[in-house]
């Protein structure tokens, strides 16, 4: 299901911002806008035993779960900790103003 996760403008110039239970869903969504504006759309639980993922404890490109320090890159959902276990990706786009991430239904 397609909805809009927020306006574009609602995203900080760099870095990353959460959304929680997105658009009235269970899903909780971490996205980041990368160099270039590029932007990409995360389920924002971690796959190992399902923290919360902080857009703050991302640090040259690289996510970092708070409660046992795996490590994610931000633009290919990669672990570099667990190569098994990346991150679940969303669909993103941008309309005019408005950010949209496709959720499984
Ligand atoms: S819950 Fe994220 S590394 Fe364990």
């Amino acid at each position: 299901m397609r909805v809009r996760l927020c306006g574009l403008f609602d995203l900080p110039l760099f870095g990353g911002r959460l959304f929680m239970d997105v658009a009235g869903t269970d899903y909780d969504v971490i996205i980041f806008k990368l160099p270039g504006g590029r932007l990409r759309a995360w389920d924002a639980h971690c796959p190992h035993a399902g923290a919360l993922l902080q857009p703050m404890n991302e640090m040259g490109g690289d996510l970092v779960c708070y409660l046992h320090t795996w490590v994610f890159d931000i633009d290919t959902g990669d672990c570099k900790t667990v190569p098994e276990c990346p991150l679940t990706g969303y669909e993103v786009a941008v309309e005019g103003m408005d950010v949209f991430v496709t959720l499984p239904d």
